[in-house]
């Protein structure tokens, strides 16, 4: 991408961040999928155009559901680029380790904001594919939860994909925050309550987490 202004904020492996100035007083956050050099390119083009339509379409349905996600801006399939809001705020990564401990009241109602929203996306058939805190922004002002980076999304109606998809951010979630457990508890009993399809993807999750045990212990 070629744009003066422009900050490059993540290189990851699929995709490069920039941040850049977007109207008057705003920023947009410009996320551009990048060619890979051992894909064919025809096959490399069409598959990065079916990534970026994929992700940018996620948005826009959540958002239309209710669940706060960026605002798409533009999306150019040509140059593989996402133009979205840039949302002022601080990843639910740095706002779990700069307040610890985190007060009960605060970290229920996190808790419970992320449960709704997982509950909303796969209840629409999301799979979120990458699930992380540092995938889920709280909002400066309105503490509202957005969720990020769907570009290893899908769609999916099985109950296996939904589970997986929890069992990451459970994994997650122990690995970079000690004593997370209760909080996970919380989004889990959110989601319970509020997915449709609720009570059978915690079932399947018992079974996800069985056999992950049985993959650290023997494998
Ligand atoms: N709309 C956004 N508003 C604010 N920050 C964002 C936004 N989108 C991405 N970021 C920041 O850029 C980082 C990388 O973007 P992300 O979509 O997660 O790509 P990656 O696939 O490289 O993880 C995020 O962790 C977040 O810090
Ligand atoms: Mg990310």
């Amino acid at each position: 991408m070629e744009t003066h202004e422009a900050i490059l904020i993540k290189q990851g492996a699929e995709a490069r961040v920039y941040k850049m100035p977007f109207g008057e007083g705003r920023c947009a956050i410009v996320k551009e999928r990048f060619k890979k050099a051992y894909r064919h390119p025809v096959l490399d083009e069409k598959l990065t155009a079916r990534r970026v339509i994929q992700e940018a379409r996620c948005l826009q349905r959540l958002r239309r559901a209710g669940v706060d996600t960026p605002t798409v801006y533009m999306v150019d399939t040509p140059n593989s680029l996402i133009y979205m809001e840039y949302v002022d705020g601080s990843s639910v990564r740095d706002y779990i380790n700069s307040r610890a401990p985190m007060n009960d009241d605060d970290e229920r109602l996190l808790a419970q904001s992320i449960g709704k929203s997982l509950a909303v996306m796969h209840d629409l058939d999301i799979v979120h594919g990458d699930l992380t805190t540092s995938n889920m922004i709280v909002r400066e002002g309105s503490q509202s939860l957005v969720l990020i980076d769907f570009g290893l999304s899908m769609v999916s109606s099985m109950v296996e994909d939904k589970a997986v998809d929890l069992y990451v951010l459970e994994r997650a979630m122990i690995s970079t925050h000690p004593d997370t457990e209760g909080m996970f508890q919380c989004i889990l009993d959110t989601y319970g309550k509020s997915s449709k399809g609720g009570k059978a993807v915690r079932k399947k999750l018992e079974e996800v987490r069985r056999r992950g045990r049985k993959r650290t212990a023997f494998g």
